[in-house]
């Protein structure tokens, strides 16, 4: 191995980047695995200064003073967002921020494709039902929540103690604060080993600042997405607002920018590869601890069968949005929301066999098993073969849980049918008309009839083994044909008889007298065909899995303190749950298959070696194309050309999109916003080798904000720092 590096070492045509870059992959690779809660980020600080950190722990969470954790915010509770100045202006992705400027797009002001940019603080605009939050404090309240339990008594009698308790506590921390701009949350880490409360400020005046268009924001679309090389602006640009005293409030005119405790100071000083970075953000959901049997079932069945679904979707969307502009609009989120997890699945399965996952992880499970044995420790003695007899109970319910969303209600009819119905009931017929005026802004029949048809003869098909989780009658009444086509038939019956596949007969069905309102629509085709299901999920599916799931997270917590006494040498970090966390790790580029490297930092050469005006993800606009050929990349020119995206060793999810990423000083390097192809596996298993997570360099999001959206008066707001 040494030989191959020292002979291109002695390459003449070797640039020094490249040599650097090469000298970094010599070192051995550090295990950057880890998302850490920051309240005990104190463990961490040695190594992260080892990489070249240069903050403290207090820097990183406080409660006695303002620090980075005082910028970070739950963006509309998937993404993360962090607060750029003392004005309460919030940066996140364009991606996180995609519902919003859709919400405001029509085919005559198209923010999605044309970009939008707030003159003045008057024409920032606002979003219903969107919050940030931010988190004030966190507590280990293990003792608190465990007060009472005994190792004497059942787990029926141990969880209703344990949630009493965290009633209790929630209760008492939020003591006479409105819960509307206050919320507690409470738990647990390590299966139910440990507790923790976070007490969270809600703001609700969020508006809308600034977005790039799409071709930038969204650059490379789904193509490129999950994927490096990416040459993506991900972000947008949002304000909070406050009420006179600084504090949450509802929306009104009479609001003011909001006074945060803490904003980002932006690095425009640029990275290299090997430099410090950190993220500081929400990651969603992972699960590192799970057994042989879940990783199989996930890389092997679940996914595999949600790709194909999603695939008979994703094809009949394109193929209509490309027809047609305002469907393009109309169904451009949505499509965003559907792909990615689609592609995703794609990339964990394959990272999952590349990695060996399943092997390593029933190697793992056969020396626990004779370290168990050896120890005469007769509950670590039977806990694999309870897992997986849990494991083997549940995966059809699971399967079929699965397959009901991503078939039945993923068709979109069925979906506003029995939400409807349900609305109706608990808020009434006036709540029921906001529903339904939401719906029909996007909704275009033709794609959901034949997504409807589609998904039914695949559904069928896939749940034959299973035909117990079935409800008896799917149909409407009409008895079905027996032919392959019966489910075009039943669809052709559904769109046309249906009152709920059409704006007008909705709104006058939902404007009749509230009495026969909910008769009505019960005796729709639409909502009996779904009801069936409903009550099959209700009644049958959901409370198995729940049972088995309880059984199954009671061992893992066992599994979890055995695990950590047989394998003590390995670092242990808590799932993640949405919660705050600190990961961090250095630039670096990785080698993503034989004979190949990447780079750790993309340019805006790339952008012009993609851009196609004939292909939609690579259309670049012709401002930037007319920037390019002047070369007028202003004060964001760095070695005579504009960096645009930089990937790094960062153990990052789902939810960590929008996330700061800083350097070693906590100035703000970039926006998180993505993972490597190779990577995405890392929600189950780290490999350090290729888990990379992709960032567009703020330098980039600086350029784009002074030369495409020629606001440059939002520059005078940040604290840069160059
Ligand atoms: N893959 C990223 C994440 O999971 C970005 C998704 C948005 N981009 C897109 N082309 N759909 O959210
Ligand atoms: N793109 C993801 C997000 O939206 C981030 C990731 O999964 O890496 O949170």
């Amino acid at each position: 191995m040494f030989k191959i590096y020292y002979k291109l070492f002695c390459a003449e045509s070797l640039r020094f980047p490249t040599l650097l870059f090469l000298l970094l992959f010599l070192l051995p690779a550090r295990a950057d695995e880890g998302m850490w809660l920051p309240m005990l980020i104190q463990k961490k600080i040695p190594q992260m200064q080892e990489l070249g950190f240069r903050l403290t722990a207090e820097d990183i969470y406080s409660v006695n003073r303002a620090c980075l954790k005082d910028a970070i915010v739950h963006f509309g509770g998937g993404c993360t967002g962090e607060v750029i100045s003392a004005e309460g202006l919030l940066i996140t992705n364009h991606h996180c921020g995609y519902g919003q400027i859709q919400a405001h797009s029509s085919v005559e002001h198209d923010y999605l494709k044309d970009g939008f940019w707030a003159r003045t603080k008057d024409e920032e605009l606002p979003n219903k039902g969107l919050t940030v939050t931010f988190l004030r404090r966190m507590e280990d309240v293990t003792e608190q929540v465990l007060e009472g339990v005994t190792d004497q008594m059942s787990e029926v009698e141990r969880q209703g103690i344990i949630e009493a308790n965290i009633k209790k506590i929630s209760e008492e921390t939020l003591g006479d604060m409105d819960p509307k701009f206050h919320s507690v949350r409470i738990t647990p880490a390590y299966y139910g080993n440990q507790y923790f409360l976070y007490l969270n400020e809600i703001f609700r005046d969020i508006r809308l600042v600034g977005a790039p268009p799409s071709s930038i924001g969204k650059f490379g679309g789904d193509t490129d997405n999950w994927m490096w090389p990416r040459h993506t602006g991900d972000f947008s640009l949002f304000r909070i607002y406050a009420n006179v005293d600084n504090q949450p409030a509802e929306y009104s005119d009479d609001n003011v920018p909001y006074r945060p405790r803490y904003h980002f100071t932006i690095s425009a000083k640029g990275l290299k590869p090997g430099d410090f970075t950190m993220v500081y953000g929400y990651p969603g959901r992972t699960r590192q601890y799970v057994l042989s049997p879940a990783v199989d079932y996930i890389a092997n069945r679940s996914n595999p069968q949600k790709i194909r679904l999603r695939s008979l979707r994703l094809d009949v969307m394109n193929r209509e949005q490309a027809k047609d502009p305002a469907v393009r609009i109309q169904y451009s989120s949505k499509n965003a929301g559907v792909s990615n997890a689609w592609k995703k699945w794609q990339g964990e399965s394959r990272g999952i066999l590349n990695a060996r996952t399943i092997g390593k992880k029933e190697a793992f499970e056969k020396r626990f098993q004779q370290w168990a044995e050896a120890s005469g420790h007769q509950e670590y003695i039977t806990l694999i073969p309870r897992l997986k007899e849990l494991y083997s109970q549940l995966e059809p319910y699971l399967f079929a849980s699965e397959m009901y969303t991503e078939a039945v209600m993923a068709v979109e009819l069925l979906r506003f049918a029995n939400t409807l119905e349900s609305t109706v009931e608990r808020s009434g017929t006036a709540r029921a008309a906001e529903v339904a005026e939401r719906f029909f802004k996007d909704y275009y029949k033709p794609i959901d009839q034949e997504i409807f048809e589609l998904l039914f003869t695949e559904f069928y098909r896939i749940m034959e083994p299973f035909g117990d989780l079935l409800p008896s009658d799917p149909a409407i009444g009409e008895p079905l044909p027996a032919e392959a086509s019966r489910f075009a038939v039943l669809a052709e019956y559904l769109y046309s008889n249906s009152a709920l596949a059409d704006r007008q007969k909705t709104m006058d069905l939902l404007a009749k007298d509230p009495a026969s309102v909910l008769t009505l629509i019960r005796q729709d085709p639409a909502f009996r065909l779904v009801s069936p299901f409903v009550v099959k999920n209700r009644d049958k599916i959901q409370p198995r899995i729940r049972d088995i799931n309880r059984e199954l997270n009671l061992l893992y917590r066992t599994w979890m303190q055995a695990i950590m006494e047989f394998d003590s040498d390995r670092i242990f970090y808590p799932d993640a749950n949405s919660t705050l966390r600190v990961t961090y790790g250095t630039v670096q580029g990785y080698s993503p298959a034989d004979a190949v490297m990447y780079l750790p930092v993309s340019t805006i050469e790339g952008i012009m070696q993609k851009d196609d005006p004939h292909i939609f993800d690579y259309d670049i606009p012709q401002s930037l194309r007319d920037i390019y050929a002047a070369r007028d990349f202003g004060r964001w020119e760095t070695d005579g050309t504009v960096p645009v995206c930089f990937i790094a060793t960062n153990h990052t999810s789902g939810g960590n999109s929008g996330s700061p990423v800083l350097n070693a000083d906590g100035h703000l390097l970039g926006l998180n916003f993505d993972r490597v192809w190779e990577g995405t596996m890392s929600d189950i298993e780290f490999d350090p080798s290729v888990c990379r997570n992709i960032s567009v360099d703020i330098r980039y999001v600086l350029f784009i904000i002074d030369k495409i959206g020629n606001a440059n008066y939002l520059l005078d707001e940040l604290d840069i720092s160059e």
